[in-house]
This record gives C-alpha cells, sequence and structure tokens, in this order.
C-alpha cells in the first residue's frame, strides 16, 4: 500500500482583488464564479494516488484520445461549506461525501481516494479561499471530481485518473430560495433502472437527463421528476434532488433507496423528521397514488432535497397524463420547519448533537490548514 500524498501549496500570485470578490460576492448565481486556487491530485496503476496540490485554478489540458472523453469515467461530489460565526467555515457531512465518492468510484471501476486525502483536500481548499464563502444566505459549493485521463482508446478501465476539488461561491440555487416550485413528471425518459448507476454520482446519469429536463423547461417547469425505468409507476427522485411526501397524520414517506442517489440532505431530512415525532415510510409510491392522494387531501405537502438547494417544496406537478396542485401551491408548515431546523444547523445556529458540522479555521499568516 502507498503512503497517503502530502500536499504541496502553490498559492495563486495574482488572486482576485478584496474589491471584485466583493462584486462577485454580491449576488452569487449558482456555479457561474469560481475561487482563486483548486486542488488536483494525480492516480496511476503504478504510483497510486501522488502529486496533491494547492494551486491557482487554470485550464486543465488534456490529449484529444483522452479517455474520459469517450468512455465518460467520471464520478464527483457536491458539498459546501457556510460562514460559521468568527470567521471559520462549517462543512457539512463531508466524511458522507468522501464515502458516497468512494462508492460511485467503485462503480465506475475507477480507484478509491483514501477519505482523509479527499477531506483534507477540501479543507486545505476552502482554508486558503475562506475569503470567498459568502455571508448571509449564500455558501460556498464545492465539487469534486475525478476524470479518467490515461490518452488511450478501447473499452477497459483507465491506469491514470486526476482528481479535482473546485470552489464557487453560491446563491440560492432557485432564484427564488424557498418559493415552490413546479415539476415535471417525464413519462418518456427514465434516469436508472436495476442494476445500473442510478445510485452513483457519475456525470453520465446527469447527461442522461438533460433531454427530460429539457421537456420540463418546455413545458414550464422548473425541474423533472423521473419515474421508475420498469414500470413507469413508481417516483423516483429529480435530476439532482431527492423527493419527500407530507401525508396527513403525521406520516412522510420518500421512496426507497436502490437506484436513487443516496442524498446526504435526504438522510438528514430523514433523522430530523424522526426526531420531530413524524413516523417514516420509505416505501415505492406511485404517481397515480400522487396525484390521488393531493386531490383527496390525504397529501399535504411535497419537497425536494439536496445541498444545492436545500429544501425547496412543489407547489405543483406537471405531466403529459395530467397534473395537479399541492397545497393550492403554496407549500407548507413540515417543509417550512425541517428546512429551518436543516438550515440553522448547517449555518452553526442550533446545536449541532450528532456532529455533522466539521469546522475548517482560516490558516493565520504563515500558518497551515488547521482542522478541528
Ligand atoms: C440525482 C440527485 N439526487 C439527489 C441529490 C441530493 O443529494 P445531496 O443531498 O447529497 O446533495 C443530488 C445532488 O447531489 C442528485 O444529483
Amino acid at each position: 500500500m502507498t503512503a497517503n500524498p502530502q500536499f504541496e501549496t502553490l498559492a495563486a500570485d495574482r488572486p482576485a482583488s478584496v474589491a471584485r470578490r466583493a462584486a462577485l460576492l454580491r449576488d452569487p448565481k449558482f456555479g457561474t464564479t469560481f475561487t482563486d486556487h483548486m486542488v488536483t491530485i494525480r492516480w496511476s496503476s503504478q504510483r497510486g494516488w501522488h502529486d496533491a496540490r494547492v494551486e491557482p485554478l487554470a485550464p486543465l489540458s488534456f490529449h484529444p484520445a483522452t479517455s474520459v472523453f469517450h468512455y465518460a469515467q467520471e464520478v464527483f461530489e457536491g458539498l459546501k461549506a457556510y460562514r460559521g460565526s468568527n470567521g471559520d467555515a462549517l462543512l457539512f457531512r463531508p466524511l458522507e461525501n468522501a464515502r458516497r465518492f468512494n462508492r460511485s468510484a467503485a462503480r465506475m471501476a475507477m480507484p478509491a481516494l483514501p477519505e482523509e486525502v479527499f477531506l483534507e483536500a477540501i479543507e486545505r481548499l476552502v482554508s486558503i479561499d475562506n475569503g470567498w464563502i459568502p455571508e448571509g444566505q449564500g455558501a460556498l459549493y464545492l465539487r469534486p471530481f475525478m476524470v479518467a485521463d490515461e490518452v488511450f482508446l478501447g473499452v477497459r478501465p483507465a491506469e491514470h485518473y486526476l482528481f479535482c476539488v473546485i470552489a464557487s461561491p453560491a446563491g440560492s440555487y432557485f432564484g427564488g430560495g424557498a418559493t415552490p416550485i413546479t415539476i415535471w413528471v417525464s413519462e418518456t425518459y427514465s434516469r436508472a433502472a436495476r442494476g445500473g448507476t442510478g445510485e452513483a454520482k457519475c456525470g453520465g446519469n446527469y447527461a442522461a437527463s438533460l433531454a427530460a429536463q429539457s421537456e420540463a423547461i418546455a413545458h414550464g417547469c422548473d425541474q423533472v421528476v423521473f419515474l421508475d425505468a420498469a414500470q413507469s409507476r413508481w417516483i423516483e427522485e429529480l435530476g439532482g434532488m431527492n423527493i419527500f411526501f407530507v401525508m396527513s397524520g403525521g406520516v412522510i414517506v420518500t421512496p426507497p433507496l436502490g437506484t436513487i442517489l443516496p442524498g446526504i440532505t435526504r438522510d438528514a431530512v430523514l433523522r430530523l423528521a424522526r426526531d420531530a415525532g413524524y413516523a417514516i415510510e420509505e416505501r415505492p409510491y406511485a404517481l397515480d397514488e400522487w396525484r390521488d392522494d393531493a386531490t383527496r387531501g390525504r397529501l399535504e405537502e411535497t419537497f425536494v432535497c439536496g445541498t444545492a438547494a436545500t429544501i425547496v417544496p412543489v407547489g405543483s406537478v406537471r405531466a403529459g397524463s395530467g397534473g395537479f396542485m399541492i397545497a393550492q401551491g403554496e407549500g407548507g408548515p413540515v417543509t417550512a420547519s425541517i428546512r429551518a431546523s436543516l438550515v440553522d444547523i448547517q449555518r452553526g445556529r442550533a446545536p449541532d448533537p450528532r456532529g455533522w458540522n466539521h469546522r475548517v479555521v482560516p490558516p493565520t499568516a504563515g500558518e497551515g490548514v488547521q482542522r478541528s
């Protein structure tokens, strides 16, 4: 077994000025602005993980025969650093991202990155780019990813990989924050089948979701929700979020794991909802049941959740087979209270009994990364 790589830091010699950064942080859109640095680590079958660097953010250069361009061996993660009190950064459950990253990598026949190296990469980037964490409603979105960068044509797992982390200050994912969204049910396209890659966070899943997402936009919706591939009947998840149904009588239903992404927000919601006394049912839930429950008043609320959007209510649903409204399109109190509990923990405003927050203290001059 090779030892974990030692990080080298090459600080940007021309970082954004304080004034420029402040202007960019005033109203950050999602995924359009990037910080001064990135992390890169290389893997080869001969050397294992090596050449770990924090370096100035810069374009990457690849040979046209680089295997990710052809066979899409790529996995990624998404997590946020929130601005805590005292100017430090709060990462929400980053170890879960490290674990999911490695499960995704295993599914795509890619090497595992030791969890502690994944965490150190993120801590180092958040620390050096601490000044990029927005105040207020925003957060610093972190995007770790890994691509096969061996130069060859032929269908087999690559023998060289690049792991990289970039960071992007972000505002709300949907322009309206917690305003109810409208979702489109895709009855044409499915996202994942049993034995497929639905549970993995690989780029191919998102490429395959885009035609359905375009269909959603064409129908005036914000997002698409997918049904299962076998029967086109059971609700699975959105293109980038998990989904929950709040029923009358204190019951919350959510689709079971298997072909969906095991969301870290989903897991947090389940725990917070149980703490708040709701009965949880992780079970298949059908489109016709959803429509029926909404129309007859058995369904009180529907919400979607994920790192990017946190928790957002669904106000209405559109589908080729007929749409329906939820809670008069207004959202509801259960969604609002679970969202508030989650956001308060993430931002360090509420007790964190499960130790979900991982604090990263900014370096003082001449000092390396501090961890707690
Ligand atoms: C397909 C899909 N489902 C669910 C989620 C929510 O996962 P998490 O809560 O870990 O962000 C995401 C976001 O990464 C996603 O892309």
